[in-house]
């Protein structure tokens, strides 16, 4: 398939004006951003999606590779205050934060607002989704754990982590523990949202 995806023309209606906003932080795992884009594209081909990236996601994975497959991306520091965090939230009809850190999943179930994308969410009115990602140490440690379940009693929806098999980067090799859901999955879990949350989750 190519970047560009399938013929937004043969959209279904049901997802065809949905406007998705996805928040991408620094985890490695962000390197494999563009296959969850293309998937997206693949399943809800009109679906709109505009990405923001932490400061810390452009490092791992630059912001240009991220435009060839999303509508538009929007990055911590650019030297632009339009359209802004509240502008971007009013945009979007639902939002995901994928993967999530678990810096953001502190600083959102706090209400900082500090970057770009966590003052996105804080101006979003609906519920976002967060599909955290980190290694299984991080994961089960009371503090993330505290984070995630304010978040759930927020109303927000935690996505994930599923148990499969993959890269360790501190130990440099495969191993089972809690990993993003597949890029199907993902656009499955979106789709699901959007056909039946209307246009605002
Ligand atoms: C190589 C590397 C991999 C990392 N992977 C993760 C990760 O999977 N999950 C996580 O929560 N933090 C991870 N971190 C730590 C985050 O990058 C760090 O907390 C950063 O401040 C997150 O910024 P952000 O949440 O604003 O994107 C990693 C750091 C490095 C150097």
């Amino acid at each position: 398939m190519s970047a560009t995806g399938p013929d937004p023309a043969a959209a279904d209606p049901a997802t065809a004006t949905h406007k998705l906003l996805i928040g991408a932080c620094g985890a490695a795992d962000v390197m494999s951003l563009p296959n969850y884009l293309l998937a997206l594209r693949t399943r809800m081909p009109a679906l709109r999606v505009r990405v923001i990236m932490t400061a810390t996601a452009v490092k791992f994975l630059p912001a240009r590779t991220v435009r060839l497959i999303g509508e538009a991306v929007f990055c911590e520091g650019e030297d632009n205050f339009d359209p802004g965090h509240a502008k971007l939230a009013q945009w979007a009809d639902h939002f995901i934060v994928l993967p999530a850190t678990a810096n953001v999943l502190a600083q959102a179930a706090q209400g900082f607002s500090g970057s770009l994308l966590t003052a996105a969410l804080l101006a979003y009115p609906g519920r976002a989704i967060f599909f955290p990602c980190m290694n299984a140490e991080m994961w089960h440690k009371p503090a993330v754990q505290r984070n995630v379940a304010q978040l759930t009693a927020d109303g927000h929806h935690i996505a994930g982590p599923v148990m499969a098999q993959c890269w360790e980067i501190s130990t440099a090799e495969y191993k089972t523990g809690p990993c993003l859901p597949s890029p199907s999955q993902v656009a499955g879990i979106v789709e699901d949202v959007v056909r039946h949350r209307g246009t605002r989750s």
